[in-house]
């Protein structure tokens, strides 16, 4: 690693357009979550105020979830790699109770994601194609013309029980994102501190570091 990216003892581990990327689809994914849920169930219709009211969260919500999608796919192409499961990943995950003590020495060297946030990834991955897909063939006036009605009610099912996953996944990693101490730094500040890079993700430590211990 450069002299320059170990500046003040840190571990980089998102650059400032990664974290630009992340908390664009993150803004995104709130707005389109209120405003889901306010056409969802008449409980939720206040939420629409945070697009300007009923018809503009009507107007806006499919251009936000197109957006959504596109900056997504950035961040789908750049940690695909890095999220693909090893059997390292299939050990780590057999052993959540040491995972959960602490018991760092019983567990197997993991790289940049744990098996959690790898399964959590694949989850995002499928769900925005099922959101988009389906959240295309519902577009009225522009494309829902075009297919029969039992497809298009069959896009509202589809879309509603798929966001209903991805945003139960999107509260477990903001959960998570809490919960393991020193991560939210990462993609706010952009580092880590060697003890949680070492602690959490060893293996993608040394190959960073260069084998450091
Ligand atoms: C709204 C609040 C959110 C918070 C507080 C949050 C927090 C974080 C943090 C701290 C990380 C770094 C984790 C690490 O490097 O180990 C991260 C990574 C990531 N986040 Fe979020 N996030 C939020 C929303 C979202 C949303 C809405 C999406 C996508 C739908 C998303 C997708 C990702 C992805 C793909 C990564 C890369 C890690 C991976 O591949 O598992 N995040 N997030």
């Amino acid at each position: 690693m450069s002299q320059a990216a170990m500046k003040g003892g840190d571990v980089p581990r998102y650059t400032a357009g990664e974290r630009a990327n992340h908390w664009t689809v993150a803004i995104l994914f709130i707005l389109l979550t209120a405003s889901g849920l306010a056409f969802f169930h008449p409980s939720f219709y206040f939420l629409a105020w945070l697009l300007g009211g009923g018809p503009w969260a009507r107007i806006l919500h499919p251009f936000l979830g197109v957006l959504m999608f596109l900056f997504f796919l950035f961040m789908m192409i750049r940690y695909w790699d890095e999220n693909k499961i090893q059997p390292y990943d299939r050990e780590w995950g057999k052993r959540l109770a040491d995972v959960i003590n602490n018991r760092d020495h019983n567990l197997p060297e993991i790289g940049k994601y744990n098996l959690g946030q790898k399964q959590l990834f694949w989850v995002q991955v499928v769900t925005m194609f099922l959101l988009l897909i389906s959240g295309i063939v519902l577009w009225r006036p522009y494309f829902a013309g075009f297919f029969p009605i039992w497809v298009v009610r069959l896009g509202a099912v589809v879309h509603a029980v798929a966001a209903f996953v991805l945003i139960l996944g999107i509260i477990v990693h903001v959960y998570a994102a809490f919960w393991v101490k020193g991560s939210l730094r990462a993609m706010t500040r952009g580092t880590v501190s060697h003890a949680w890079a070492r602690h959490h993700h060893p293996l993608w430590y040394r190959k960073v570091t260069g084998g450091a211990k």
